[in-house]
């Protein structure tokens, strides 16, 4: 039995194909139409699932989307009546698209499909499809679930409870009160794009000092014992305005919001770290609750709100669960996920058999690429190439490659399904490198410079860098970890540089992965999930003795993660990266015949700033 999943119409739309249960195809649109978090139906998901299943929409037996359009509607309606006349601005906005697109769905859907489907449409609510993401793919039997995100139809989070083939929903916040509008309203405040640049407002934290904390706890929040909580909509603009915050809010923190890429000062990282710390109490609290609701040991996570991995690290080491699993498309792209996987087993009730290294296959579930169709295109731009026959050779390359200080464009295998690169579109490096931070940054991913990187670390070695359990597992670079005492230089204490001066500390024999706080976002590599990733680090230790690397998203600031060797290739040859590597194909920079003509500012000016 096929069942097709699609989420759509928000941002991130993407697909997923399940096959008797089985995850066969998944992929966001983003990737192959080249617009970072592309809202619009996914034509292309949908065809690469279709095809990569080998069916015709004909074939399939259910397709299942994301969230209810109309019960969203009705959010909308209710809001737009509860604010008149003050929110007409803002419905008037969003009219048109409903009207156009939104309150038919089913007809989108149809022609998405090019009328070759003819079964029935499932709907199913967007924090089941997030439970389900979170649960059915997960490796426990039964779990407690929690959802959080910024909104579905009207629930904004929710707690619910899996066993074997079930999910029961207990509880859940509902609009406007919500964890993920108010971590995107900061955002915002903090002149950054919201539904993107959260990640950089968690990354900016720890160069702050949370002195707005009690200020939000005490203006802005109701906070209750069980991590529920009211927000004081005067200080927020999203129920009646087209931006986050209200005037109020300038009063709270001397002035207005940041403008778009002008400097960044103490106040935004103080902001940020603020909210940070108020997030994570208020997730904690929540964890406490669903652990005491649910009685499991274990949890599982999805929403927005889970690609928060600082607080999924402390969920961890302070929270009340024994183990953690986070789907890593935990955005709305894994809507598409949780919606087939939810109608394979809630729905038509078949069983699930948990598996100890879980359904998500490393979450490689997008396209890949055979050596033969990477060479024909690499000839094709008279690119100079060396092509491997033999494994281990290729791998010993790629590896020294890494420790020579080259930075390494690595594209093998099928693509990552969510916004983490894992090994298959990576840019690799050196972590021991007290340059590459700063290298990578500016001259590669043309990012701005306070943003961190993360390390991918052999699992068997974890506890020698971080403080983590011996083979303690973080395949998806979902959990923050702190970096070991005795791997830290004693001469940079925190406290000693302020604000963006922390950056030229070097804070640790691995600086280039080390945030200023001591902190990483630590993947984890085994031979189960990432076989070549794995083996790529085995061979960088046997030469190092160090057994972490970089491991970036293969893209610059704006653009989505490369999809195709072609992406790989120009994104390559636009930025200063020295190797280059397609499958079992070799590219160094230095041998193109035409590297030093290439203007590397026509290529960032194709992707709108994130
Ligand atoms: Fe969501």
């Amino acid at each position: 039995m096929n069942i097709l999943g699609i989420s759509a119409y928000y941002h991130d739309s993407a697909a997923c194909l399940v096959r008797d249960g089985e995850i066969v195809a998944a992929a966001q649109e983003e990737r192959f139409t080249r617009k970072k978090h592309d809202h619009e139906f996914p034509q292309n998901a949908v065809d690469f699932c279709l095809e990569r299943a080998g069916i015709e929409a004909g074939e399939l037996d259910l397709v299942a989307f994301y969230d209810k359009p109309l019960l969203k509607f009705d959010r909308l309606l209710e809001t737009y009546i509860g604010y008149a006349p003050r929110g007409f601005k803002l419905f008037r906005m969003g009219l048109p698209l409903w009207l156009r697109q939104k309150l038919h769905t089913p007809r989108e859907l149809d022609r998405g499909l090019r009328g070759g489907y003819k079964g029935r449409y499932v709907f199913t609510a967007h924090h089941e499809s997030h439970a389900a993401s979170a649960f059915f793919p997960c490796p426990f039997e039964e779990a407690a679930i929690l959802t959080l995100d910024g909104v579905g139809e009207w629930a904004t989070g929710s707690i619910a409870r899996g066993e074997g083939n079930r999910i029961q929903m207990l509880q859940e916040m509902r609009f406007p009160h919500s964890l993920g509008l108010l971590y995107s309203a900061f955002t915002y405040f903090t002149g950054f794009r919201v539904n993107s640049g959260e990640y950089k407002l968690m990354g900016l934290a720890p160069y702050g000092e949370p002195i707005y904390r009690d200020v939000m706890v005490e203006k802005l929040l109701d906070i209750k014992e069980d991590g529920s909580f009211r927000m004081n909509m005067e200080y927020f603009g999203f129920c009646d305005s087209d931006v986050m915050t209200s005037p109020k809010m300038d009063s709270l923190f001397g002035g207005p919001p940041r403008k778009a890429e002008t400097d960044i000062s103490q106040r935004e990282m103080d902001i940020a770290a603020s909210i940070q710390v108020v997030t994570e109490e208020i997730v904690l609290k929540i964890a406490a609750h669903a652990q005491e609701l649910t009685g499991s040991r274990k949890l599982v996570m999805a929403g927005g709100v889970a690609l928060n991995c600082v607080a999924n690290g402390r969920i961890l080491r302070e929270g009340p669960f024994d183990d953690v699993w986070i789907q890593p498309a935990a955005g709305d792209a894994g809507g598409a996920l949780g919606a087939a996987l939810f109608t394979w087993h809630q729905l038509l009730g078949k069983p699930r058999q948990a598996n100890p290294d879980d359904h998500q296959s490393g979450s490689l579930l997008g396209p890949d690429f055979s050596s033969t169709e990477i060479r024909g295109y690499l000839d094709s731009v008279g690119a100079v190439y060396e092509a491997y026959d033999d494994e281990s050779e290729l791998i010993d390359r790629i590896a020294g490659a890494i420790a020579d200080q080259k930075v390494v464009g690595h594209f093998a295998d099928r693509s990552e399904f969510g916004p983490r690169a894992l090994g298959s579109r990576s840019i690799l490096g050196d972590a021991r490198s007290t340059e590459m931070q700063s290298v990578m940054n500016l001259k590669i991913k043309f990012r701005e410079s306070f943003r961190p990187f993360a390390p991918a670390v052999l699992r068997e070695k974890v506890d020698e860098i971080f403080d983590m359990r011996s083979g303690e597992n973080s395949p998806y670079m979902l959990l923050v970890a702190p970096v070991r005492q005795d791997k830290r230089l004693g001469s940079t204490e925190t406290g000693q540089s302020r604000g963006l001066e922390k950056l030229k500390d070097v804070r640790s024999t691995v600086p280039a992965i080390t945030h200023v706080d001591y902190s990483a976002r630590v993947q984890t590599i085994d031979a189960q999930h990432h076989p070549r990733f794995y083996k790529i680090l085995k061979s960088f230790e046997a030469r190092t003795q160090s057994p972490v690397v970089i491991n970036t998203s293969f893209n610059v600031r704006g653009e989505p993660i490369v999809n195709t060797p072609e992406d790989a290739y120009r994104c390559f040859m636009h930025t200063n990266m020295d190797v280059l590597v397609l499958e079992n194909c070799i590219l160094a920079k230095s041998e193109q015949p035409n590297a030093a003509d290439i203007d590397a500012s026509a290529y960032l000016a194709e992707f709108a700033l994130d």
